[in-house]
């Protein structure tokens, strides 16, 4: 049984596939409208989630299965003390495939120890996210078309931001990359994913304070909210939090082909007056969204057409 912790879990050749069946979804969904039919997923929330738990639970009822679960961990057993653990163990009888997130970095591993049906990480704290990953892999796939030689703007707060690191990992296995990482000092990617995964690889990169020296270089502009869950005062917060406004101005900087990507949600770090921007995907991400967990549902499920 197959889990999806970490998006290394998923060779290069297994997301290439999932990217291929989540396109013929794209073009032929009755094909894949009753393949769970009896199929059920538990979404196990236990932070909150709108993209997230809705694409996943419009995943599965696309595929014909059922869902069921909490988007909120004070509904659940967990405010009485119970463990993921036994929690996990106890739905694994309720239901085929569970998609999980937790504030505790590491709790999905967890859950998959003790779990009994695939688990699929949905975001653990200030770790991972490789959901999020595999519909930004499906985004720059029919954006841009390829996944080599691409100079990969990651702005905001590389620190707190799972989805940035997620997307590190994923980005350090093609050829030709160059990482620009852009934050406030105190925001800097974490050594866990710089040394592992981008100084080890020797995959080349630079960090800078500042987005406008150095957008004009970018094919990806990959923009993300200041976690503000993850702080331990609110003064750093409010201190750190516009640091990186994307507008119009910058934007005219940027190559006529650069994408914006962000996992959304936007609070203040890309100004609305860019969305009408043909550059700007972060809308079209979310979308994808859906059809890369189909995808993802039926491989782990290992159903078939
Ligand atoms: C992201 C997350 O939860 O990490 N959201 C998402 O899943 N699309 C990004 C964020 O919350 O800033």
């Amino acid at each position: 049984m197959k889990n999806l912790i970490n998006i290394l879990d998923l060779s290069v050749e297994e997301i290439a596939e999932l990217i291929e069946v989540a396109d013929d979804i794209i073009a032929n969904p009755a094909k894949y409208r009753h393949v769970c039919d009896d199929k059920i997923l538990a979404t196990l929330f236990f932070e909150p989630s709108t993209r997230t738990r809705l694409s996943f639970e419009s995943a599965m009822l696309n595929l014909g299965g059922k869902v069921l679960g909490f988007s909120d961990a004070n509904s659940s057993s967990s405010t009485k003390g119970e463990s993921v653990a036994d929690t996990v163990a106890v739905v694994s009888g309720y239901a085929d495939i569970i998609a999980m997130r937790h504030p505790k970095e590491g709790a999905p591993m967890v859950a998959a120890m003790h779990s009994t049906i695939p688990v699929i990480n949905a975001g653990d704290g200030g770790h991972y996210h490789p959901t999020q990953t595999l519909t930004d892999l499906l985004t720059i796939h029919h954006e841009k078309g390829r996944f080599d030689d691409l100079v990969i703007g990651l702005c905001g707060d590389l620190k707190f931001g799972r989805t940035v690191h997620s997307l590190i990992e994923a980005m350090s296995r093609y050829s030709g990359i160059r990482f620009v990482l852009i934050s406030p000092e105190e925001l800097k990617l974490p050594s866990f994913v710089k040394q592992e995964y981008i100084k080890n690889k020797n995959i080349e990169y630079v960090q800078s304070t500042s987005l406008e020296d150095v957008i004009g270089e970018l094919d990806i502009l990959y923009m993300t909210r200041v976690q503000r869950e993850r702080f331990f005062n609110e003064e750093d917060y409010l201190r750190l939090k516009d640091s990186y406004i994307l507008d119009k101005a910058k934007m005219e900087k940027a190559k006529d082909d650069m994408i914006v990507l962000h996992p959304l949600p936007r609070v203040n770090e890309i100004s609305t007056e860019v969305d009408d921007d043909p550059r700007a995907c972060y809308f079209r991400q979310a979308h994808y969204g859906k059809f890369i967990r189909m995808a993802l549902i039926m491989k782990l499920l290992e159903v078939k057409v």
